[in-house]
């Protein structure tokens, strides 16, 4: 009788790739989550595919930042670096990477910014093309689905174009379209070293709370090119996956998100849940929602459990 079935296809496992480390650092926010060099990352890639896991979500921390996020677009630059090797050791592991700036950005912000005195605000024209170009060169490094995470205006559709005009018709695109302005981020920040360093995202970012709108920005994406559309965070706005893929029917994503992950492992280690337990009713009501494809940093445990 029942309804809903979890398959080890439905997740995917970011990964953090970084620069900066000469062997894996764990991130104190998210027990068992990893910022690893370019030298381990194939090895995490392959586990992660013996385990029966389809996909994998590259972030990377550069080395450095500067004000015009060079390092998201540079052909050496960390997650370029990581696609090659993972490609060459994992052909048929499907790479998906973070399209976004704010990991190279000096400012941590997710976008050109132009700063006047004790006001700042992104520029979005000149985002977009860096994020178009950073798509550009992920793809080229072997990126199988790129994914924009900064949430400007007009990015799909200047990123679609960019990858068809130079041959990469067959990269896919999942687009956060509806990523919310969320408290749920926090930890995130620490694991990609991208708090931002004044102002916050809301500018940019949705207010958490606008439905409407969400499917507004849904709707926009799909028209510009988007293959699969994101929710982000995922429990707090299950109203709003259940909307989108009723209404689109599109592949629908959600990203279950780091303070989610890390409020259930606090829970676990003061014994008030059973992990096990929590995380598969957590992944099962999200999949009954409406989720195709769920980012999660218990891909791996979950591929174990559902083995078991
Ligand atoms: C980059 C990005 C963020 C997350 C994914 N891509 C951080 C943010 O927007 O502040 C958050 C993921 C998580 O919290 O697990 N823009």
């Amino acid at each position: 009788m029942r309804e809903t079935h979890l398959s080890v296809h439905n997740f995917v496992l970011p990964l953090f790739v970084s620069e900066k480390v000469a062997q894996r650092r764990p991130i104190a926010s998210m027990p068992g989550v990893f910022q690893l060099p370019v030298k381990e990352i194939a090895d995490e890639a392959r586990a992660a595919e013996d385990l029966g896991l389809q996909a994998v979500l590259l972030f990377g921390i550069p080395k450095k930042k500067d004000e015009q996020a060079s390092g998201a677009y540079a052909e050496d630059g960390i997650v370029q670096k990581a696609l090659r090797v993972i490609k060459s050791k994992c052909p048929d592991l499907v790479t998906i990477t973070d399209v976004c700036l704010c990991e190279y950005m000096s400012h941590g912000h997710c976008g050109v910014t132009n700063i006047d005195g004790d006001h700042f605000h992104v520029l979005n024209d000149e985002t977009v093309e860096l994020l178009a170009k950073t798509a550009l060169s992920h793809a080229t490094a072997g990126a199988d689905i790129v994914a924009p995470s900064d949430m400007m205006d007009g990015r799909v559709g200047a990123i679609r174009a960019a990858l068809d005009a130079t041959g990469f018709d067959q990269t896919a695109i999942m687009s956060y379209a509806a990523k919310f302005a969320s408290a749920f981020y926090g930890p995130f920040r620490e694991a990609a070293e991208s708090p931002p360093q004044f102002g916050d995202r809301r500018s940019y970012q949705m207010d958490i709370a606008n439905a409407k709108e969400a499917l507004r920005e849904v709707a926009l994406d799909i028209d510009e090119g988007a293959d699969i559309v994101m929710i982000k965070p995922a429990l707090p706005y299950m109203d709003i996956l259940w909307r989108v893929h009723e209404r689109f029917g599109k592949p629908t994503a959600v990203y279950h998100v780091s303070g989610e992950y890390a409020m259930v492992k606090a829970a676990v280690e003061k014994g008030l849940l059973n992990e096990r337990d929590a995380v598969l009713e957590i992944m099962t009501a999200l999949k009954r929602a409406g989720a195709n494809i769920i980012v999660t940093y218990w891909a791996r445990e979950l591929a174990r459990w559902l083995r078991e």
